[in-house]
């Protein structure tokens, strides 16, 4: 077997930055300071090296709604945007209720090599939570399998793509079930009567009505509901896709008091806001909706305070055609992210709003704590991913070479500083991919 060094790199850590060559020989990784020399060389001067990204929040709809996407055009498009771990959500065809649909997922992953994808279990029926304590709680070697590869329980507690909203009385069910069995939850917080009421007081059919159907008031009093739930349980709570400002204060408030709470926010929710109906139209429906300036200026403080702990993406991708059809309101919600998310953290990062080692805290250390997803560092003997940046390279966004299957992008003629160079895994070997990272024959593998 080959060797390959890395030189001249800057490895990028959560507490900083540290320079060294990686030597990668008969498959393991070790960090060398002097000039070494190897069979091929990766020049990485003035690059940076990250462990390859988690996205913690992602839809690739297999199985069922393989015309959006598929685990493999995703996991690609992931690659492609340095995100080498995803946790996927259970709102396919079938929804992930059962042992059965998780081993489902995780046989069509086993052929996955872009990217490696865990998966959250659903439930909305009593009998999905005895599926879950199977699967999270059985000693039989076939379930523990499976509890290897899934991150916990998603619940919806508004229905959004799929109608997956869980009854109260099955959530509540479901917060004691979870700190039973230490099995983390990760909420939708919408609460379904407060967008009811406010629903029903629009008659405009504007696009942008759609971020007053589903008001802030909603998202918070349902953070305030699950979190509530979290006390009286003590289960682990990750809120999902945290929009604005009065909810933030709510995870504020659960996190001072000491509850095992967290959260994530999107890249759109950080930097798009209702403006963007104007020029987006449907390519700007998601849910939550976009909000205020003020709003994503308020994330962007909870992320300098420590408040957010994640940047996910929640990657929905629906096809052009989907979100056109019919009228505006009733398009499905929904925006990619997995490719952009990184070039756009490298932009603001470039700015100084954000540092190199933030993005290695919001997208690697801490969806890898919350999820207990076994990730490893850049270090010697790790089974590490290994993401090589260019931080200067200025380039535009455009949906045509990006990956994903749905073929749009909301970020479509952004100007972002900072590129993916090259993605290394571990998958029977590192395999090096130079061209960009879409000529797969050219690949060499080490
Ligand atoms: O905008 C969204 N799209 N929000 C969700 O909750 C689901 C997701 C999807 O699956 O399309
Ligand atoms: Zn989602």
């Amino acid at each position: 077997m080959s060797s390959l060094l890395i030189s001249g790199g800057t490895i990028i850590r959560v507490n900083g930055e540290e320079k060294a060559d990686i030597l990668i020989q008969n498959g393991d990784i070790s960090l060398v300071d002097s000039e070494g020399s190897a069979d091929q060389t990766i020049d990485a001067s003035g690059l940076l090296i990250f462990p390859g990204l988690i996205d913690c929040h992602v839809h690739f709809r297999e199985p069922g709604l393989t015309h959006k996407a598929t685990m493999k055009s995703e996991a690609r498009a992931a690659r492609a945007g340095g995100v080498t771990t995803v946790c996927e959500m259970p709102n396919t065809s079938p929804p992930t209720f059962t042992a059965g649909a998780l081993a489902d997922k995780v046989r069509l992953a086993q052929e996955v090599t872009d990217c490696d994808i865990r998966f959250f279990m659903g439930a909305v029926a009593r009998e999905h939570l005895a599926q879950l304590r199977t699967v999270w709680a059985s000693l039989l070697p076939e379930m523990q399998r499976l509890k290897a590869r899934c991150c916990g329980l998603k619940l919806f507690l508004e229905n959004s793509t799929g109608d997956l909203k869980t009854d109260q009385d099955l959530v509540e069910e479901a917060f004691r079930l979870c700190a039973e069995i230490d099995c983390p939850i990760v909420a939708h917080c919408e609460d379904p009567v407060l967008n009811a009421s406010a629903n029903a007081a629009i008659s405009d059919q504007d696009i942008a009505t759609h971020s007053l159907r589903r008001p802030p008031e909603s998202e918070a009093a349902s953070i305030e509901h699950a979190t509530t739930l979290a006390r009286r349980y003590g289960t682990r709570l990750h809120i999902a896709h945290l929009s604005a400002a009065l909810g933030l204060e709510v995870v504020r408030r659960a996190k001072e008091e000491g509850l095992a709470v967290t959260c994530e926010v999107t890249p759109h929710h950080l930097l798009l806001d209702t403006s963007r109906y104007e020029d987006l139209g449907v390519f700007a429906k998601m849910n939550p909706p976009l909000r205020s300036s003020e709003d994503s200026a308020a994330l962007w403080q909870g992320i300098a305070d420590g408040v957010i702990d994640c940047i996910a993406t929640d990657h929905a991708p629906h096809l052009k055609e989907e979100k056109e059809a019919g009228s505006p309101l009733s398009a499905p919600s929904g925006v990619p992210g997995v490719e952009t998310m990184l070039p756009l953290l490298l932009t603001v990062a470039a700015t100084g709003k954000l540092s190199y080692s933030d993005i290695v805290r919001l997208c690697f250390d801490n969806p890898n704590t919350i999820y207990s997803l076994g990730k490893e560092h850049i270090a010697d003997g790790a089974d590490a991913d290994i993401l090589i940046v260019d931080p200067k390279e200025e380039w535009e966004i455009h949906a045509v070479s990006l990956h994903s299957l749905c073929g749009w992008t909301p970020f479509e003629g952004a100007k972002v500083r900072g590129r993916v160079k090259y993605v290394l895994r571990k998958v029977g070997g590192y395999a090096v991919d130079t061209q960009g990272l879409t000529n797969r024959a050219s690949r060499g593998v080490v």
